[in-house]
């Protein structure tokens, strides 16, 4: 495996990987990998037959006062792990290498869905996401780059930059893994206290049972959020910041909810913010 932490390092290691008509597919993650992120390197392998993945803590998309300072790092760790599951490459920049001007002048901006579920939450927040996205894959010019459904609300807007700016590059979807016990495997959940630990698959407990109600034949968007609410009300780990039901590719709210709806949230577990989505199925 490749690792490449500088510009020119990179497309030293380009150059020999992905060579005219050979598919390169790229896996961006911000580290602390963990199963979620191999799920989308297993994706990436069936694919493409070269697989590079990017580690950055990209510092423009965490707002005033979020996580960035405590944000799980540890690239040799991060290193191995990759290198075991086959990935040919690792391009992990520090972050004057990737902003080389400093803040850039010229960002992406993400429109009308940023109005939407965390962007209601996290000002500025999916234009730093974009923005980094879309360097890496100048950057790195796959043809192939793969995102989890975990994080709906990016991997919408990441389809729609793509479409929109004609980016030219397919995005795979990826579902979501989950612990055993139903909790979201996020590089975040590391963060969490040994009760907070404990606490935190009531999350997706909560979106099992408005999946439950939705089989049951439940179609009102207010009742199915309400099981949600009322699924967390006991709960006094578990800090609910917004729950909704969404279509899964314009994120607006439905109501009469039909199949295939998302119900997504977020919520405060102690000081960790999680997220976590279901897509809802008839029996
Ligand atoms: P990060 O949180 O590290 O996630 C990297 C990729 O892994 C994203 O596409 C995310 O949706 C996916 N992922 C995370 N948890 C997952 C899970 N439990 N199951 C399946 N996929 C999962 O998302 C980011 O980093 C950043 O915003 C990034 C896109 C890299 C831009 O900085």
């Amino acid at each position: 495996m490749i690792v490449a932490r500088t510009r020119a390092g990179l497309a030293e290691a380009l150059a020999a990987l992905h060579p005219p008509g050979h598919r390169l597919a790229l896996v961006p993650t911000m580290g602390g990998i963990h199963q979620g992120h191999l799920s989308l390197i297993d994706l990436a392998h069936e694919r493409a037959p070269a697989v590079a993945a990017s580690i950055f803590v990209n510092p423009l998309q965490f707002g005033p006062g979020e996580d960035l300072a405590s944000y799980p790092r540890d690239p040799p760790r991060d290193l191995a792990v990759l290198e075991e599951r086959g990935v040919d490459l690792v391009f992990l920049p520090a972050v004057e290498e990737m902003y080389t001007e400093g803040e850039p002048a010229v960002t992406v901006d993400p429109g009308p869905l940023e109005e939407r579920l965390c962007g209601m939450f996290r000002p500025g927040h999916f234009r730093g996401v974009l923005t980094v996205v879309a360097k890496l894959f100048g950057l790195i010019r796959p043809d192939i780059a793969v995102f989890g459904r975990k994080d709906l609300q990016q991997l919408v807007m990441i389809e729609r930059m793509v479409r929109d700016i004609e980016l030219g590059i397919e995005i795979i979807a990826c579902d979501t893994v989950r612990e055993p016990d139903g909790l979201a495997v996020s590089s975040r959940n590391a963060l969490l206290s040994s009760d907070e630990r404990e606490a935190a698959p009531a999350l997706a407990r909560a979106l099992d049972e408005a999946a439950a109600r939705f089989r049951e034949g439940e179609r009102r968007a207010n009742v199915l959020l309400g099981t949600v609410h009322d699924a967390l009300a006991e709960n006094k780990l578990l800090r609910l910041q917004y729950a909704e039901v969404v279509d899964p590719r314009s994120l607006n709210r439905v109501d009469p909810v039909p199949e295939g709806a998302a119900v997504a949230l977020a919520a405060f577990c102690g000081s960790v913010r999680l997220i976590d989505n279901l897509v809802l199925e008839a029996a």
